[in-house]
Formats: structure tokens, sequence, C-alpha cells
């Protein structure tokens, strides 16, 4: 770590604080310092034998013994677990809150936890569950430098971070980078089932994709080239992938995916009003 660690608490041991309470640990964060609450004792159990944090089935006790709380409830639980910490927790305008859960606007928060919070809202998406994620963030301006440095290196553990300069902009991270993993194995599915149609079997056909897709992010990633310029790197004049290249561009796939963004963001501005 760069940033002075700090007392942080992650309210839900699901899926996602696991995995990024996992990359905290596995960056050099001292478990000592890492608070995690649930009400089921499953998870908290594998928690702390895995990772040695502190955990407990009392949000209140996790909260009051950090400085740094992270919200990771689903959306339609957040409004009674703010009620209660609201309650229970001292001084909750000191402390940084940072949540995770989709939809949800600072604005609202402010209602649930009080106006004097300082906060983070972070989208992560689900490859952060395999250390891959791309999170998008966004900060109040109450929250400072030190505050954003801190987050940063909590969540660049599951991957690549990116701030936004508002919650508009989180909606579109959204709509590209959250719900994009769904793109993305909707056309690998389509490109497994076309070279099934030709006869190979759904296993050889699934490693060809899923391998394919690999090499070609890691190429992306590698690269200083326009991801335009890395398609026509690899697409020869006359031959076979310029053929499949025309199929695409001729049914406008620029124009899909535009749509497709589109379609998820209004989506998205439509959840935030929910609650
Ligand atoms: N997974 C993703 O890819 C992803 C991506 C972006 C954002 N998010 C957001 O991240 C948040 C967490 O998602 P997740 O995938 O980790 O969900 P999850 O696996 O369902 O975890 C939610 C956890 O919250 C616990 N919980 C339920 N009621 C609680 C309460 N009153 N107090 C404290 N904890 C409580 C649940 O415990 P029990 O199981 O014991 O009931 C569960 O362990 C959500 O808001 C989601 O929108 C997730």
């Amino acid at each position: 770590m760069t940033t002075s660690p700090r007392k942080i608490a992650f309210i839900g041991a699901g899926n996602m604080t696991q995995s990024i309470v996992g990359g905290m640990v596995k960056s050099g964060y001292p478990s000592d310092l890492i608070y995690v609450s649930n009400p089921s004792p499953a998870k908290l159990e594998k928690m702390r034998d895995t990772l040695h944090v502190h955990t407990s089935q009392d949000n209140a006790e996790v909260a009051n013994a950090a400085d740094v709380i992270v919200l990771s409830v689903k959306p339609q639980l957040m409004a009674d677990v703010c009620a209660a910490l609201t309650e229970q927790v001292a001084n909750l305008s000191e402390k940084l809150i940072v949540t995770i859960a989709a939809g949800i606007r600072i604005e609202k928060y402010r209602q649930y936890l009080g106006n004097s919070i300082r906060m983070i809202r972070v989208m992560p998406n689900t490859p952060s569950l395999v250390g891959k994620g791309m999170s998008g963030l966004v900060a109040d301006d109450r929250v400072n430098d030190d505050d954003k440095a801190y987050i940063t290196e909590a969540f660049d553990g599951v991957g690549a971070t990116l701030w936004v300069a508002n919650e508009d902009e989180l909606d579109i991270l959204g709509a590209v980078a959250g719900s994009g993993p769904a793109y993305f194995f909707e056309f690998m599915a389509s490109l497994q089932k076309a070279a099934t149609a030709l006869g190979f079997d759904r296993e050889k056909a699934r490693l060809m994709v899923q391998q394919t897709a690999l090499g070609a992010a890691e190429m992306a990633i590698a690269s200083e080239l326009e991801l335009e310029d890395l398609r026509k790197q690899v697409t020869s004049k006359g031959g076979s992938t310029a053929k499949g290249v025309e199929v695409y561009q001729g049914a406008d796939i620029d124009d899909i995916s535009a749509r497709a963004v589109k379609a998820a963001v209004k989506r998205n501005q439509e959840m935030a009003e929910l609650f």
C-alpha cells in the first residue's frame, strides 16, 4: 500500500465484499484493519478463516470500529441498513462512506444517513470476482484527495479503476462496463453457436471463443494502437477475416452498440428513481 491503511468496515459479506477484501489482503492491506458484518455466520467464518479479518453479525459494531464504511448489501435493503446505522453509529459524518450498490444516488444516501456525510460511489463489475474488474468511481465534493487515493488503491486490488466527473457519467460507465460482460457473453455465445452449427461440439467451440476473447483483450491492453487499427492490423485485404468483418459492418455493429448502451443508460436512470 502506498496510502495509509485505515480501519475499514464492509456491511454485507457477499460475493463482491469477499472479492474486494481478498484483493486488498493480497495487495498487502493489513487484515486486522478490516471488519466485515453479515447476518448469517457462514460467510463470516469463511472470511475469518481465510483472510483473518474481524467479523461480526452486528453491522453497527463493525461500523463503529472503522473509519471507512463500505455499504455492500443489495440496493433494496439499503434504506433499512442505513436507518439502523444512523441510529446506532456515532459520528457517521466523520467516517468516509463508500457504496457499491447499483442505482442509488448520493442524494438519496444523504436522506438515509444525514446531510453531513462524505461519500464515494463505486460501480464495480462482475469480473471483479476474478480480479479483472472495471470499477467506476465518483465522489461528492466533501471527499478529499487522500480519501480518493485510498479507495482507488482498495479497488485496484480487483482490477482497474476509473474516476468519473459525476453520477450521470457513472450511469454511462455502468452501461458500458457494468453491463458490458453480458454483451461480451452474448457475442461469445453467438460465435460459439456459429461454430457448432458448422460441426464443432460445444466444448471445443467454447474453448476457441473464450481463448480468442482473452487473447484479443490482452492484445488491446498491451497495444497503444487504436482498437480500430488493431482490427485493421489483423484483417488482410481480400482475406477471410475481411469477409467476416464485412458481415458485422454490414449489420451496422456501431449502431447496435450505440443503441444497446443508450438503452442501458436509460434503465440506470430509471432505476435511480426507484430508490
Ligand atoms: N456482483 C456484482 O457483479 C456487482 C456489480 C456491481 C455492483 N454490485 C453491488 O454490490 C452489492 C453486493 O452485491 P453482491 O453481488 O456481493 O451480493 P450478495 O452476494 O447477495 O451479497 C449481499 C450480502 O449482503 C448480506 N446482507 C443481507 N442483509 C444484510 C443486512 N441487513 N446487513 C448486512 N448484510 C446483509 C447478505 O447476507 P445473507 O446472504 O446472509 O443474507 C449477503 O451476504 C449490491 O448492492 C450490488 O448491487 C454487485
